[in-house]
């Protein structure tokens, strides 16, 4: 497990998981209310050089364009149901030549593909905070 001590070194962990990210990867992140999610999506986003072109009122999803992938950023913690998917083309977006990243995706299991890396992040007792890529994998090797 990884241990950040600060929002910038979380940041640095999103810009060295995206180097390795290509054209159609899922990262599922998972994790409580302030462990880092939106901070390692910054990380992402740097790395890829892309901008947040959606409008700052609320959305389901956040496009960022203009870098080496596009990238599509949700956070499912405001969606009741996984309803609410089907409007807003979740597959479709699944399926484009992109890097998809889900915040609270531990919310709606079935909606995950099951070729997603999961990304867990927790709050340790001192503040920092703990970050395992894929943590199924690592404990069954
Ligand atoms: N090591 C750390 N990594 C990430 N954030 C940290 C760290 N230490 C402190 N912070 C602070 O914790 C907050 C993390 O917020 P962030 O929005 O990234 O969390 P989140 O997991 O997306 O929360 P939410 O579930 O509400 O979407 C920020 O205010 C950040 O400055
Ligand atoms: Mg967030």
């Amino acid at each position: 497990m990884f241990i950040s001590r600060s929002a910038a070194e979380t940041e640095e962990f999103g810009e060295q998981l995206a180097a390795r990210l290509s054209a159609g990867d899922v990262l599922a992140l998972c994790g409580e209310l302030g462990s880092g999610k939106t901070q390692l999506v910054k990380g992402i986003a740097r790395s890829l050089g892309a901008q947040d072109v959606t409008s700052p009122t609320f959305t389901i999803v956040h496009e960022y364009s203009g870098g080496r992938l596009p990238l599509y950023h949700f956070d499912f913690y405001r969606l009741e149901n996984s309803g609410a998917l089907r409007g807003i083309d979740f597959d479709e977006y699944l399926s484009a030549t992109g890097i998809c990243v889900i915040e609270w995706a531990d919310k709606f299991p079935g909606a995950i593909p099951s070729r997603a890396t999961c990304v867990r992040l927790r709050i340790c007792a001192d503040g920092s905070r703990g970050i395992e890529v894929d943590p199924e994998r690592q404990t069954s090797s």
